[in-house]
């Protein structure tokens, strides 16, 4: 039997109120359909690829295997949508530009949001070295003890993938 559920959110800095009629609904499909976000996206659906990447509380999350019941009341969300703008574009989302670390642009979301919430957790933790491109290698194949998960780039752009976060990453620091 489907159990209703709401739940306020703050994603990207503005309030969401929810209702889901099924509390296992996907993280995915509320932000994607509730709240108008465009950056998570679905690719493989079963936490494989990093598309649907959005930070919880500052934390990397699969939104697609993320049950809205999973996310607690209150919880902030940040999307790809709103870590920067045209004008005023995140160091990783220009440094992607720049390096034009894109072929079909599908995995960007990915690589961006899951390198986003790993380089802010090193200098929560007060380290401000930049990560060498083995390490951003690394962190992308879920080869470090951090990863949590792995990285997808069907086109195989990857070289310039670990380039533009290296860039970012470097601003970032500073
Ligand atoms: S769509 Fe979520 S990890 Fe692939
Ligand atoms: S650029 Fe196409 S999936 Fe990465």
């Amino acid at each position: 039997m489907p159990t209703p559920l709401t739940r306020n959110l703050t994603v990207n800095g503005h309030h969401r109120r929810v209702t889901v009629p099924d509390d296992t609904e996907r993280l995915l499909y509320v932000l994607r359909e509730q709240c108008d976000q465009r950056g998570p996206r679905f690719g493989c659906g079963v936490a494989q690829c990093g598309a649907c990447t959005v930070l919880v509380n500052g934390e990397v999350t699969r939104s697609c295997v993320t049950d809205l019941n999973a996310v607690p009341e209150g919880a902030a969300i940040r999307t790809l949508d709103g870590i920067g703008s045209e004008a005023r574009p995140h160091p990783l989302q220009r440094a992607f530009v720049t390096e034009q670390a894109g072929q079909c642009a599908f995995c960007v979301n990915a690589m961006i949001m899951g390198s986003l919430g790993w380089i802010e957790s090193r200098i929560a933790e007060g380290n401000r070295a930049v990560p060498s491109r083995k390490e951003i290698a690394d962190y992308l194949s879920g080869a470090l003890p951090e990863s949590t998960f792995n990285y997808l780039c069907r086109c195989g752009t990857h070289t310039r993938i670990v380039e533009a976060i290296h860039s970012g990453a470097t601003e970032m620091v500073k």
